[in-house]
């Protein structure tokens, strides 16, 4: 099911928030391109859209984890990395069988709910600690 950005998705940092609000409209994109039907090319288009996006993304959060000595990068790093792995799997699949509803279901599940997942387990972790690094407390 496609869910629009909201505000429960924040995690209080306006630059990744902006980003994830541009990852969901770039995942939707995606799902409504392999619908559609759009061809080959156009699928095509809107993996790289994804990918390219996914890239820059990942690379403000990591930039941001690294200023903050966020002590779960690694662990961060590897879902980061798992997810374009889901990506690749997905375009290898719509080259070989071509865009299907069950494609477009997949896509949105590694893409969207993928993302909502990733914040709210992962993306709120650095973000506690750097609220908490700022407080002055101990970071968690
Ligand atoms: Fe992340």
């Amino acid at each position: 099911m496609l869910k629009n950005w909201s505000d429960v998705y924040s995690i209080g940092i306006a630059e990744i928030d902006e980003q994830h609000r541009r990852f969901f409209e770039a995942a939707h994109r995606l799902y409504e391109g392999i619908l559609d039907r759009e061809g080959r090319a156009a699928v095509v288009e809107a993996i790289s859209f994804m990918r390219d996006y996914a890239n820059r993304h990942f690379q403000t959060e990591e930039v941001f984890m690294r200023e903050h000595d966020y002590p779960g990068l690694k662990d961060h790093l590897r879902q980061h990395a798992a997810f374009f792995r889901c990506l690749d799997e997905l375009e290898n699949d719509l080259m070989i069988f071509g865009p299907s509803q069950d494609l477009a279901e997949r896509a949105l599940d590694i893409t969207q709910d993928w993302l909502i997942e990733h914040i709210s387990d992962e993306d709120m972790l650095y973000s506690l600690h750097v609220k908490a690094e700022r407080s002055g407390a101990t970071p968690a």
